[in-house]
């Protein structure tokens, strides 16, 4: 494990996870945990930066979230697990990030800008959710991450984290080194309604979503506004649904972007056989899910020990960066 390249990724504990966080990056996760050192954390605090109100469900959701991780194939074994608060040194570099970045680099951020015409937010604007990218940067930076699987959606945040390091090491010499995304095939997955999929938005299919729900979402899908009739020629390059069917390697994928394209393939058939692959994919991705809710002890101690060991990197890398900053005062 020891010469192997660090990875870090993390997730807010925002309630049950759906397909477009396992596609994005959970997938990703899985199958990288066999080349690299990989850290996963679940960010509560970043949580916090949009739902400080409502901190009831935190606890419950760090443990699903935890579990949904465990149940896809995340390895304790193999990888380290962390809960953001667990390791207080983010906060600390954090905090001596925060002095380096202009806040001009976060006014400007793409995400933020999204987050807050999709929240009606504008004005009201935190300071710690202004400063999010900032604590990234702390999350992925205090473990020397090379490589960070994310979403699309992400992007952004990991060019404030690269900025935040060359500044860094500009201004106190070389400690940091500046984290690259590394995305999947398919970065960004579209909801229900054909926009990027989210928990806030309610366009998502959940991992842990019933069968009948599962219909139900899929029936109420768009599809090719062009397609209106079954004889009308579709353009499954313009269709959620025909993305999902390939997301999902239906082996039936080039009869069918043949036969809608030719219009003999309707929206409603297209829809049905999605929605009993995606049934059968989730009934397969997150097997042992029950077992690891039911042993909640079991998964607060993988996070307990996970966060213990990270704190060892974490507290090497502060060190460092407060030498390099002149903070280690010898009196
Ligand atoms: P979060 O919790 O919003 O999402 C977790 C991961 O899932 C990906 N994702 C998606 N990918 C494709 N299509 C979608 N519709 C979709 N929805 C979610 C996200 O891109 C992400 O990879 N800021 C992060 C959490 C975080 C973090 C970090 C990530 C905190 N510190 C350090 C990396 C490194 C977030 O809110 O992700």
């Amino acid at each position: 494990m020891k010469d192997k390249q660090i990875i870090f990724s993390g997730m807010r504990p925002t309630g049950r996870m759906h397909i477009g966080h396992y596609f994005g990056a959970l997938k990703n996760w899985v199958e990288l945990q066999e080349n690299y050192k990989c850290i996963f954390g679940i960010t509560d605090w970043h949580a916090l930066t949009t739902s400080f109100e409502d901190t009831a469900s935190l606890e419950n959701n760090i443990i699903e979230m935890a579990a949904d991780w465990l149940a896809v194939g995340i390895n304790p074994e193999k990888s380290i697990l962390i809960l953001q608060s667990w390791v207080p040194e983010h906060a600390e570099l954090h905090l001596l990030f925060s002095m380096i970045t202009p806040v001009g680099w976060l006014e400007r951020n793409p995400v933020l800008k999204e987050q807050l015409q999709d929240m009606g937010l504008k004005e009201a604007v935190g300071y710690g959710h202004l400063g999010y990218p900032v604590l990234m940067a702390s999350d992925i930076l205090i473990y020397k991450a090379v490589k960070v699987p994310v979403g699309e959606d992400q992007v952004p945040h990991i060019e404030i984290t690269r900025e935040i390091a060359r500044r860094f090491n500009y201004l106190y010499g070389e400690v940091f080194p500046e984290p690259q995304a590394l995305l999947t095939e398919a970065p960004r997955i579209l909801g229900i309604d054909g926009k990027k999929m989210s928990k806030s938005l309610n366009n998502y299919i959940g991992l842990s979503e019933s069968p009948e729900e599962v219909r139900k979402k899929i029936r109420s899908m768009f599809t090719d506004p062009e397609k209106i009739r079954l004889s009308d020629a579709g353009h499954p390059e313009r269709c959620n649904v025909f993305s999902l069917h390939r997301l999902l390697v239906n082996p039936r994928l080039g009869e069918i972007e043949k036969e809608c394209r030719e219009g003999k393939w309707g929206c409603v058939s297209c829809k049905e056989e999605l929605s009993e692959l995606m049934v059968k994919f989730l009934e397969k991705v997150v097997p042992h899910r029950e077992k690891y809710q039911r042993e909640k002890h079991l998964v607060k101690e993988i996070l307990w020990e996970g966060s213990k060991k990270a704190r060892q990197i974490a507290q090497a890398t502060l060190e460092e960066a407060k030498e390099a900053m002149k903070l280690s005062y010898d009196f």
